[in-house]
């Protein structure tokens, strides 16, 4: 078990370069199973996430090769039954398989993906859609799994998202990509990691057309193609470290980041204070003020503010100098970080579930607990302002996400250190 000790730091300075986004490259690895030949995903951080697809995928019979930052992928023969149900169980994106195994194999057999920290995170959605594609689909309660047992090779038809899913777009864009038919995804999400996966996608030789905009069409096609693939950098990370600056104050440059991915999230650093510049090579975060409050926040589907942030903006906010507002609409268990900022002195009120109201003061050092991924970033990011030595348990959770926090964080001169705890 590891933890993060962290204390203030003042002025960050430097580069940090960014790698592959986490959920670009997740949705695509699991994309490899629809071609029999050697795919190559570069700039891939080492996340245990990741790894565990990885295992997934190896568990179906693909070869798989992580060095360096490469991953080599070949899934020349997949065998559905082999799949690795207590995997599907302990990771939420192994979903992300079900599509490209029904449209390469005409059947699957999964465990649910049970809730996670944030949420109960139902995956109906992909269950309608595959089914609206003509995916026979039963589950049954088996002991502790409940098992979805999928027959059928998608033949195309239109789907009407009644919310615009990201991982429910992914999978049914995957699930077509082999299909007989045509298939249309009405109310499709528009992240640039649906753009990413449809250009990995057209890049093995499928059809799809109309990625980042709510009506996809897939032409289903009879064979897919190997290929060397760049998924796009991750801009939750890039979101992360610009809230490292805005608490801790310096001059930044966040190589790789894309301005246009993060517009929500850069108008309300600015609105903070932040200066933030952008370059076709990617941003320079600077801050030199105390922070100022911003009043509304409310996360939404891409393009509003990402619930991914929402911890991280909270914990900027938490030292700014006035009241923010910040309303979370995606996930219900989305603020159980806001108890352990308290414990660092945080001035937060949950008003009713999905909103916190946060008066900014002085944080002061604690030993907290993360629970959660992004949750456990905002801890680490309250620490650098907090006068004092904090102590964040639960660094595994961190660590699905963020390939070495505390290196990226070292390296621009914030105090933070990962011991044996
Ligand atoms: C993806 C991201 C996650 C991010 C989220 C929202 C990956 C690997 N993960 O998760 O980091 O926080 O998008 O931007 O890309 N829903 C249903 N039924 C379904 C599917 C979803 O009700 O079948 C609900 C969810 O409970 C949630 C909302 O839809 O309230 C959004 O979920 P979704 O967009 O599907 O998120 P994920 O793809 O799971």
């Amino acid at each position: 078990m590891y933890a993060l000790v962290a204390t203030k730091s003042n002025n960050l300075n430097g580069n940090i370069k960014l790698k592959g986004a986490k959920n670009s490259i997740l949705p695509i690895l699991a994309a490899c199973v629809l071609t029999k030949e050697d795919v190559l995903i570069t700039n891939c951080p080492v996340l245990s996430d990741i790894i565990d697809m990885l295992k997934i995928i190896s568990s179906v019979g693909g070869k798989v090769n992580f060095y360096n930052g490469n991953v080599e992928v070949c899934c020349k023969n997949i065998n559905p039954s082999q799949i690795d149900k207590s995997l599907m169980k302990k990771i939420r994106s192994s979903i992300f398989i079900l599509g490209p195994l029904l449209s390469r194999c005409g059947e699957a057999e999964i465990s649910l993906p049970g809730g996670c920290e944030i949420g109960a995170r139902p995956i109906d959605l992909h269950l309608d859609g595959l089914r609206s594609l003509g995916v026979k689909i039963s589950q049954s309660v088996c002991g502790e799994n409940s098992v979805v047992r999928c027959k059928g090779k998608p033949v195309g038809g239109v789907v009407r998202l009644k919310y615009p899913s990201v991982g429910a777009t992914e999978n049914l864009m995957m699930a077509g990509a082999l299909s007989s038919g045509t298939t249309a995804i009405y109310g499709a999400a528009l992240e640039p990691e649906i753009v990413d996966l449809a250009t990995f996608l057209n890049n093995i030789g499928a059809r799809v057309y109309g990625a980042g905009t709510s009506l996809i069409i897939v032409e289903g096609k009879t064979s897919l193609h190997g290929a060397r693939f760049r998924p796009i950098t991750d801009r939750i990370i890039a979101g992360t470290y610009i809230a490292a600056v805005a608490v801790a104050k310096g001059d930044v440059f966040i190589e790789g980041a894309v301005g246009d991915h993060l517009d929500s999230v850069l108008h309300k650093f600015r609105s903070a204070g932040v200066i933030i510049e952008e370059s076709a090579s990617g941003l320079r975060v600077k801050m030199s003020r105390q922070l100022k409050a911003v009043k509304q926040t409310v996360t939404l589907p891409y393009p509003g503010f990402p619930t991914d942030l929402q911890p991280l903006f909270v914990a900027a906010m938490s030292v700014a100098n006035g009241e923010s507002v910040v309303t979370e609409t995606l996930f219900e268990n989305r603020f159980r970080y806001v108890y352990q900022l308290g414990q660092m002195g945080a001035d937060i009120i949950l008003d009713g579930e999905n909103t916190a109201i946060i008066r900014g003061k002085e944080l002061s050092a604690s030993s907290v607990f993360a629970q959660d991924l992004r949750g456990g970033a905002a801890l680490t990011v309250a620490a650098l302002a907090a006068e004092g030595e904090s102590i964040i348990y639960g660094v595994e959770h961190i660590d699905r996400g963020y390939e070495n926090i505390e290196n990226d964080l070292t390296s621009i001169g914030a105090n933070v250190m990962r011991v044996f705890a």
